[in-house]
């Protein structure tokens, strides 16, 4: 039996967060420059999403550029920009071939303006699409987004629209960069390492996580099926005991 015929369609996560790590690695054991790496990073990356959409999967967020990347090397910033711009142009007539919505969080606006036009012009273009939403997070960090959030909620108090004794969870949730999808069910991420680096902290709270020691470039296909049929051998309890789930 193949791996996606492994799948139960009926209960895939509705949204898969990915943090791809390991392309600088494996540039190296190639022996070339980390930018190298990226650029086949670029394949991990189309085949997972094409893997999403086979699987049924609703939403994936892949965590392209974070804050804190901004304080590598300006050769590699500038090459991870100009990877981003030419990859969008060139796989968004595919992403629409493929129903896909092409979505992105995080502080845009200090994108250059050649990446945020290219990216804008994407998610037009591909915004009626009714598939899989493919979210993109750049240059986000999750604090960074609970903290202009909190800023807003500030405002709001400060207004009268509402008193501090009276907000609820969804009143921040209304101001995060992720509003309008559901919270990651499964995180995965490569390489071997086993942080959250400032990724979607809030919205993982009940996430399954999914370490694997392959680098991103190497991460294809199958291996996002393997991850999904890792998540439906899990019991997800929510804080409750096993018990109470069987018998709900
Ligand atoms: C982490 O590997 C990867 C990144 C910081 C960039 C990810 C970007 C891509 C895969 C290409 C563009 C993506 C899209 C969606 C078009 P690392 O450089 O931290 O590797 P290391 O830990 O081995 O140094």
């Amino acid at each position: 039996m193949s791996l996606i015929e492994r799948i139960d369609k009926s209960r895939v996560p509705h949204h898969i967060a990915i943090i791809m790590d390991g392309n600088g690695r494996w540039a190296k054991q190639q022996g070339e420059n980390r930018v190298f790496g990226h650029y086949e990073g670029v394949n991990s990356v189309r085949e997972v999403v094409e893997a999403a959409g086979e699987a049924g999967i609703d939403y994936i967020t892949l965590y392209a550029f974070s804050t804190e990347n901004w304080n590598r090397p300006k050769e590699e910033v500038d090459a991870l920009m100009e990877l981003l711009v030419a990859t969008i142009s060139l796989e968004t007539p595919k992403l629409n071939a493929k129903n896909v919505r092409l979505r992105a969080i995080g502080d845009l606006s200090t994108l250059p303006a050649s990446c945020r036009q290219e990216l804008q012009e994407a998610m037009a273009t591909t915004e009626t699409n009714t598939g899989l939403t493919l979210i993109l997070a750049l240059s986000y960090s999750s604090k960074w987004e609970i903290m202009t959030a909190v800023r807003q909620l500030g405002e709001d108090v400060l207004a009268g629209k509402l008193k501090p004794s009276e907000i609820r969870e969804k009143d921040l949730e209304k101001y995060l960069c992720t509003n309008e999808y559901p919270d990651p069910e499964l995180m995965i991420r490569t390489s071997g390492e086993h942080r959250i680096s400032n990724f979607l902290l809030w919205q993982l709270a009940y996430a399954e996580f999914y370490f694997t020691e392959k680098l991103w470039p190497e991460f294809r296909k199958e291996d996002l099926f393997q991850a999904i049929i890792n998540f439906q051998n899990r019991e997800r309890r929510f804080g409750k005991t096993s018990e109470q789930i069987t018998s709900s």
